[in-house]
């Protein structure tokens, strides 16, 4: 069974909904749901590799404080291995605030914490134990970056590991900053604004195409609603439809849809075959709050969520 080496953004996620307009400076707004979960692009990604049956450890930072200590028992309990799992003594745990918009879509206030720090230095000795290398929140890592990055990818690649990445939604020039790291992939996931800010491209095939021109030998563009496209290195395009699901969240819909997907590929399974594990993943993650109720079903933590939005939880 391939090993995977699931790295980057790990944090904790407070997801309240629905919020369709900001409450003015001073004033106060009453959102139906709350929850706290893990999340991150790579804490979900893992977790969702663990549901999936793959053997999975989890690289990145987090604080020397209580969230930490919470992320890391969550990833035993699911078990995602956590050898792999540093404690940054000066920075928190990473904290992301969720806002849902009516329809489902999210926005992110991010708080990178100690995943300001996750370096090259900090995953290398672990290379050596897996077969695979994802890195998960590409172009909001402020370390793993550019030449860093690009380096860690050269790294496995030397090693003889495939290598994958999904990216997060950075600042522009973050988001140009990985143009080195993509001859170093076999599998590049984007969804449209992140693809849109890599290559410049609006149209999806463009954007696939673009990725795979810079160097992936796969390039995968995530379409929330409308589907997937995947493009190979000769131009060739096998799309997938988004399945006909009602949305409530879509906050880790890309990382469960590449957890899908890769489940499928490093087993064997064909571009057709992985698109569609990664649809059903996607498909199954909108339909509850948070990046992982999908997967892992458990009571809201006390205090922190109400029962609005619980029957989604717990259908
Ligand atoms: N409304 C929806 N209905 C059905 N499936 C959906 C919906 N939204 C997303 N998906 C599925 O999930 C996949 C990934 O979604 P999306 O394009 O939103 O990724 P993303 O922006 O990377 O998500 P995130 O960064 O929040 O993890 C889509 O390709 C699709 O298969
Ligand atoms: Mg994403």
């Amino acid at each position: 069974m391939t090993a995977i080496l699931c790295a980057g953004v790990l944090c904790v996620d407070v997801v309240v909904g629905v919020v369709d307009v900001l409450p003015p400076p001073g004033d106060i707004l009453f959102p139906e749901t709350a929850t706290v979960t893990g999340g991150g692009s790579a804490y979900n990604t893992g977790i969702g590799l663990a549901h999936f049956g793959c053997s999975v450890t989890l690289g990145g930072r987090i604080g020397r404080d209580p969230l930490g200590a919470v992320l890391r028992s969550e990833l035993e309990a699911c078990q995602v291995g956590t050898s792999a799992l540093q404690s940054d003594p000066h920075r928190p745990t990473g904290l992301s605030v969720v806002l849902v918009s009516p329809g489902g879509e999210r926005s992110f206030l991010h708080h990178p914490g100690a995943n300001a720090a996750l370096c090259s230095a900090d995953l290398e000795p672990h290379l050596t134990q897996v077969s695979w290398l994802h890195i998960g929140g590409a172009g909001v890592l402020a370390q793993l970056t550019g030449a860093e990055l690009t380096h860690l990818l050269r790294r496995a690649r030397e090693l003889g590991l495939p290598t994958s990445m999904d990216t997060a939604t950075g600042p522009s020039v973050a988001m140009m900053d990985l143009h080195g790291a993509l001859p170093y992939l076999d599998l590049c996931f984007v969804n449209h604004l992140e693809g849109t800010l890599v290559t410049g491209c609006q149209n999806p095939n463009a954007i696939a195409t673009g990725l795979v021109d810079l160097g992936a030998r796969y390039a995968c563009v995530k379409l929330g609603g409308d589907g997937a496209v995947l493009v190979n290195s000769k131009h060739r395009v096998v799309s997938c439809a988004a399945l006909p699901v009602r949305a409530v969240d879509t906050t880790g819909a890309g990382d469960a849809f590449v957890a899908g997907f890769l489940s499928v590929w490093t087993a064997g399974g064909s571009p057709e075959e992985a698109l569609h594990g990664g649809a059903a993943a996607g498909a199954a993650c909108v339909q509850h709050w948070g990046g992982t109720s999908w997967c892992v079903h458990k009571d809201p933590v006390p205090g922190t969520s109400d029962t609005v939005g619980k029957e989604e939880l717990h259908p």
